[in-house]
């Protein structure tokens, strides 16, 4: 049986990146940041494809970039904070992956996200109160899209134990 890939989902914020390679470097696996992907194909930042060309741009690029890595076989994904909030990338990264919800309070995000200035959907005068808006919206979606929910409030190894101890 081929092997399955997995699918780190998640709030801005919540580690996926971070998690990601650590999870990758342990078991010997391959990792891809979903973000770092589309960078690397556009050779812009994701900041410059939403100021360039817009939000629905990117996430076409997005739901691309979704397709070309559910084809590859046993590795590990970080997928954007938007990414499985979107049905269609959801059903095209389940195919053949388990997606893992990295779940933070949005506390922890809020203090992590104070003077981050990479993310366009956050680059705003009420910064604090449009993430809070945003997180509540999306953590339904996080939870439908979800295989496993990881309790993420802890030490990245300690999230790398737990996943590997539910997979
Ligand atoms: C986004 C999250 C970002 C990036 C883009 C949009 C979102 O990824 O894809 O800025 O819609 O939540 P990270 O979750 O890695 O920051």
């Amino acid at each position: 049986m081929k092997q399955k890939n997995i699918i780190l989902c998640g709030f801005m914020g919540c580690g996926k990146s971070t998690v990601g390679a650590l999870l990758a470097k342990k078991n010997g696996m391959s990792f891809i940041d979903l973000d770092s992907y589309i960078e690397k194909k556009q050779n812009k930042t994701v900041s410059e494809i939403f100021e360039e060309s817009g939000e629905e741009h990117f996430r076409m690029l997005e739901r691309e970039a979704a397709r070309e890595l559910s084809e590859k076989r046993g590795i590990i994904i970080a997928a954007g904070g938007g990414t499985l909030t979107f049905k269609e990338n959801v059903d095209i990264l389940h195919k053949n992956g388990i997606i893992i919800l990295l779940d933070v309070p949005v506390e922890k995000i809020a203090a992590r996200l104070k003077n981050d200035t990479t993310r366009p959907l956050l680059n705003r005068e009420d910064k604090e109160s449009a993430m809070r808006e945003l997180y509540s919206k999306r953590l339904p979606l996080y939870r439908d899209a979800a295989d496993i929910i990881i309790n993420a409030n802890q030490s990245p190894m300690s999230i790398c134990m737990d996943i590997m101890s539910q997979i």
